[in-house]
């Protein structure tokens, strides 16, 4: 029995920990191939791609800093050349500091826009004519709770992702014609490493379990499974749309 995503390559910026390794991982068990983008942590992605094999499927790693322009045109070549064409990516990676907005600095701002953000934009242009030519492809990008409501010391990341989520808005509707899907997964919180990024990250762990109508935080694999149903061919009626797997936190 062949697989639904059987044959087709998902590129996943971030995906050597947390929720792109888990994502990674739920696509190659529908049939993909990997490309596991990572920044620096080399042997976490080897692993991650290790963890894919295994599954049958063909993985490899690119290094590659997604915020840097300059280095995109690089990766998409390189991604091409291993493994054809990219049917389905994936902007997963995302960096900020966690400060007062009103306290950060401009090349802190720029930071998150620039990985978070203008990144996506960047990307989505390299892999338009491939997903063009065959008139289809499937585009997502991992926002979070904070791009419309208020999170302590989160406002760099928070920006970024309102900005994001609108621009999944506006592509959604441009390539849609052309047989591109793009939409969006929002998440609570998610218990990976970025959570101890937070200021006194335990504490506040514990304050959003108890807010929390499911009674705990999320599992990169909660949101990997979402991701999976929007880049496969049984939500194809769905576009343009940020979906939100938070447990019913948002609810309250
Ligand atoms: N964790 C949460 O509570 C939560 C909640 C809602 C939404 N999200 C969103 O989910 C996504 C993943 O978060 P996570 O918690 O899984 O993060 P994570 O565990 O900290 O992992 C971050 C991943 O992104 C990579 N990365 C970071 N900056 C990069 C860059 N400039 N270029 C390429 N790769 C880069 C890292 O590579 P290295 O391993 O090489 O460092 C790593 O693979 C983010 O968009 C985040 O905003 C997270």
């Amino acid at each position: 029995m062949t697989t639904p995503l059987h044959g087709k390559t998902a590129l996943i910026t971030g995906a050597s920990r947390g929720i792109g390794k888990a994502t990674a991982l739920a696509l190659a068990e529908k049939g993909a191939n990997i490309a596991v983008n990572y920044l620096q942590n080399e042997g976490a992605a080897q692993k991650t791609a290790e963890e894919i094999r295994l599954k049958g499927v063909k993985a490899e790693i690119f290094q590659c800093n997604v915020g840097d322009l300059d280095a995109l045109p690089a990766l998409f070549e390189n991604v091409t050349k291993t493994f054809g064409s990219i049917d389905i990516l994936i902007h997963n990676a995302a960096l900020g500091a966690f400060k007062p907005v009103h306290k950060l600095k401009m090349n802190q701002y720029d930071l998150s826009m620039n990985i978070n953000t203008k990144a996506f934009l960047a990307m989505v242009q390299k892999v338009l004519p491939g997903m063009e030519a065959k008139k289809e492809g499937a585009i997502l990008a991992i926002s979070s709770l904070g791009s419309h409501r208020y999170i302590p010391n989160y406002g760099a990341i928070g920006i970024s992702k309102a900005a994001l989520e609108s621009l999944i808005r506006y592509l959604a509707v441009e390539l849609m014609p052309k047989g591109i899907r793009v939409n969006g997964v929002s998440g609570g919180l998610v218990d990976t490493d970025a959570l101890k990024a937070f200021p006194f990250f335990e504490i506040f762990k514990q304050e959003v379990v108890k807010r929390t109508p499911a009674g705990r935080v999320a599992t990169p694999e909660d949101l990997a499974r979402v991701i999976t149903f929007l880049c496969s061919p049984e939500s194809s009626w769905i576009v343009g749309q940020i979906v939100i797997a938070d447990g019913g936190l948002s609810l309250i």
